[in-house]
């Protein structure tokens, strides 16, 4: 009792057709087109979302810009002395990343200076001058809101000491 060749072809259709629908049914789940709400643990954790402000730095951490950014703990001394290399290496920082706005001797009248709304500070003057080096390293580092860019990730750390010793020797 052999069977026919027809009978094994229809025998394995069935069966095709069988693991193609058991098939499909698991692929609407893997597809979210019927959906299981899973227990996911990543979901229950604190997330931050894109385009929000950074977190609050930990306490206890070391910032990676140095002491300034320490809060509360007062204004770090200048690490870096103001001798002729430092003062040099300012002034060439301060002609490249300032002196478009803050001009060339710092008296902020830079090229760009006469169109733009918010007027940039004088560095000589007394209000700029009786400012801290901290003082003036975060506003390098932060910028000044809606006025001035931060330039925290064009300068190095020393690079804007460089240029706070740099505005110092302006008022000489
Ligand atoms: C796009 C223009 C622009 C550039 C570039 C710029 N500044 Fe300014 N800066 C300003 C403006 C505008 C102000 C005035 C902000 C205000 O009115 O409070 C200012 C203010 C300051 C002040 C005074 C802050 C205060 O608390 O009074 C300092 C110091 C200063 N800038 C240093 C620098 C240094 C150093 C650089 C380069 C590393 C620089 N700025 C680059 C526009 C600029």
């Amino acid at each position: 009792m052999s069977t026919s060749l027809s009978v094994i072809l229809k025998r394995f259709a069935i069966i095709f057709i069988v693991v193609a629908i058991l098939f499909g049914v698991l692929e609407l789940f893997a597809y979210d087109v019927i959906k299981i709400q899973w227990v996911s643990f990543m979901g229950i954790q604190p997330s931050h979302r894109q385009m929000r402000d950074p977190l609050p730095v930990p306490a206890q951490s070391i910032p990676i810009e140095g002491p300034a950014f320490i809060p509360n703990i007062g204004a770090p001394d200048n690490p870096v002395p103001a001798d002729q290399t430092s003062v040099a290496r300012g002034a060439e920082l301060f002609h490249i990343n300032c002196a478009i706005c803050h001009g060339d001797d710092g008296k902020g009248n830079g090229p760009i200076a006469a169109f733009i709304v918010n007027k940039p500070a004088d560095l000589t003057g007394f209000l700029v001058q009786s400012l801290s080096d901290r003082a003036i390293f975060t506003t390098i580092s932060n910028g000044v809101p809606g006025k001035m860019p931060a330039l925290n990730e064009n300068l190095l750390v020393r690079e804007r000491w460089d240029i706070v010793n740099y505005i110092r020797s302006l008022q000489k």
